[in-house]
């Protein structure tokens, strides 16, 4: 976003609604542009230096974002949908800024790690199939996870679709009735850790994302809540994903 912006176009990139919904904002006076309040979405701004307050608020201009989200159960990685909630209706007002959207998918009964932004190139290199990302999760399973079974699933299993995953790293913490485990997987496919473990005859009860790339959940953040990420968060996440040339 340059210099010498629409007003009505700044606020909307802001997370304030559509056009016609800051359209109904500035009419409402809601509006104040260095002080002074005013009505007009074509008044050109410099997002960089002028002050914008909507109902005594300061609007910052950031061109990106990005969120770290410790997603509950029960919450789709959408950014709508008619029936279920979505991820974004956790997001306070001020964060949830024009074309956010969660970077990947996690189940709606998965909890934990989830990225948000509104930074689409850099959204597209996370995804992208050979960027092999690290996914960490920490899984809940049904019954004894033997040895065996966690030399298979590390060199790779063969999918009910015929797919064989790539090579993970597979960690028991506890075995038993209910096992505990910690598996990094380097790709993404639908559903990719509980048909890993249907693989090996096995069912997930509980998953929760732990750390994707060099991003790790923030042990403080509370289920449902989020944080931007950090400076040197974001910095590390870009790094990771430069464009290989
Ligand atoms: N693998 C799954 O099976 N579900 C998720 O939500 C993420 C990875």
């Amino acid at each position: 976003m340059g210099k010498g912006q629409r007003l009505d176009k700044f606020l909307a990139h802001m997370g304030f609604g559509t056009r016609r919904e800051v359209k109904t904002l500035l009419r409402q006076r809601r509006v104040v542009l260095n002080g002074q309040r005013v009505t007009a979405g074509e008044l050109k701004i410099d997002p960089e230096r002028d002050q914008v307050k909507v109902d005594d608020r300061n609007v910052k201009y950031q061109e990106f974002y990005y969120l770290m989200l410790n997603k509950p159960a029960g919450y789709l990685s959408a950014t709508k949908d008619r029936f279920a909630p979505t991820v974004l209706d956790l997001i306070p007002a001020d964060l949830r800024v024009r074309d956010l959207s969660p970077v990947g998918r996690l189940d709606k009964d998965t909890e934990g790690l989830l990225l948000l932004t509104n930074d689409g190139p850099l959204a597209h290199r996370l995804l992208a199939p050979n960027s092999r990302v690290p996914k960490t999760y920490f899984l809940r399973v049904d019954g004894k996870v033997t040895p065996a079974e966690q030399a298979v699933l590390a060199a790779g299993v063969l999918l009910d679709d015929g797919y064989r995953t790539l090579p993970a790293e597979v960690h028991i913490l506890t075995s038993g009735e209910v096992s505990e485990l910690l598996l990094t997987i380097y790709e993404g496919k639908f559903h990719q850790v509980k048909r890993m473990l249907h693989a090996v005859g096995k069912e997930v009860i509980y998953l929760q994302r732990r750390s994707m790339g060099n991003l790790t959940l923030d042990p403080g953040l509370a289920s449902g809540e989020c944080r931007p990420l950090t400076e040197e968060e974001i910095k590390c996440l870009k790094a990771w994903t430069r464009p290989v040339r």
